[in-house]
């Protein structure tokens, strides 16, 4: 299949609405990452979405939706805190898990009885769901396994022979995915960490836990409530080394530690980037980079866990072969 690369505009607009509305597959630029979109509401169009990423059928898929009317048909109820939480951050790079009504295949949820549900930030993605007029269901627009992609060319190293339209809308702004919150419980549980933080969901709601997986705990319960964790993830083909502690010595043992690599014929790179939205907007794309170039060791400098940092370094950590302290 011919991959074609298509600036966003109108004509380029409706023609991937054309695909989408037959059952076929769109990539699409989003704010935080590049998604992989199928009519949420066609079983069949959803499959093919796991056929081309590889992914294991068992790890559910986000539902965009291009306003908040639209959420109703697809949920048992809305909460309160889940009006709240659309009125205040969307568009933008929260999902929200509630419990899913029968409009939504199986497929969508991998068989749980909940779905998580966004509404992206982004002209093209919301001018792509208003022209077809169903939720797209849309992961990552990655391999399965492979960093997700921030720009039209890693979707197209990814998945070109198995896509036929990607809309290129350039960069994207935050570079990491979306925060995935789940309100199904008794108390709000952060699933993945992303743009919208912690520190922010806590001035709304109160108190919000964040689920243990996302530390790396690895349990069966852990596992049911949110499949996504159990997956290796973000990880490029060279060994990631993340070294975390004061700056400073962090960043005097990666030099030391990239010339002994070097002494042994290896290649190294460094991401030394200090300031945590920078970083995230950059990650995913850095590791490509020093996949192209051969990079056996990319060694990595961490940021405090706080704000948009505590999503990066959920990132770094999953991509880690080994933590170093300083
Ligand atoms: O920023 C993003 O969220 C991007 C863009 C394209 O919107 N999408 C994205 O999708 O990152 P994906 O499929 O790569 O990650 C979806 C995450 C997974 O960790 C998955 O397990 C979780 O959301 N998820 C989806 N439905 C769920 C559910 N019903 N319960 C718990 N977790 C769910
Ligand atoms: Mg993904």
């Amino acid at each position: 299949m011919k991959t074609k690369i298509l600036k966003p505009s109108a004509k380029s607009i409706s023609q991937a609405a054309k695909i989408l509305c037959a059952g076929g597959l769109v990539a699409f630029p989003t704010e935080t990452v590049y998604g992989l979109g199928a009519n949420a509401l066609n079983a069949k169009a959803v499959s093919k979405i796991f056929k081309a990423k590889g992914r294991p059928s068992d790890n559910p898929l986000i539902v965009h939706v291009s306003s908040i009317e639209q959420v109703p048909s697809l949920v048992k109820k809305i909460p309160n805190n889940a009006k709240v939480l659309m009125n205040k951050f969307w568009p933008g790079p929260l999902t929200l898990v509630l419990s899913k009504s029968p409009e939504i295949p199986k497929i969508v949820t991998a068989g749980l009885d909940s779905v998580a549900i966004r509404m992206p930030a982004h002209k093209v993605a919301l001018e792509l769901i208003r022209a077809v007029g169903f939720p797209l269901a849309a992961p990552s627009a990655n391999l399965s396994t492979t960093p997700s992609p921030t720009n039209a060319l890693h979707v197209f190293e990814d998945l070109h022979d198995r896509i036929s339209l990607i809309l290129d809308g350039g960069s994207v702004r935050i570079g990491v995915e979306s925060t995935v919150l789940d309100l199904t419980g008794r108390t709000p549980t952060i699933l993945r960490p992303g743009a919208v933080t912690l520190e922010q969901l806590r001035k709304v709601l109160g108190k919000v836990k964040v689920h243990k997986a996302v530390h790396g705990v690895k349990s069966k319960v852990a596992k049911v409530k949110s499949p996504g964790l159990k997956h290796k993830h973000y990880s490029p083909k060279a060994k990631v080394l993340l070294f975390t502690g004061a700056r400073a010595k962090a960043l005097a043992k990666i030099r030391k530690e990239k010339s002994a690599l070097e002494k042994q014929g290896f290649k190294a790179g460094i991401i030394s980037i200090s300031s945590p939205k920078a970083l995230a907007k950059s990650v995913f794309k850095k590791f490509r980079e020093f996949d192209t170039q051969g990079v056996h060791f990319i060694l990595v400098a961490g940021v405090e866990e706080k704000g948009i940092g505590f999503a990066v370094m959920n990132r770094l950590k999953r991509a880690a072969s080994k933590e170093i302290k300083a």
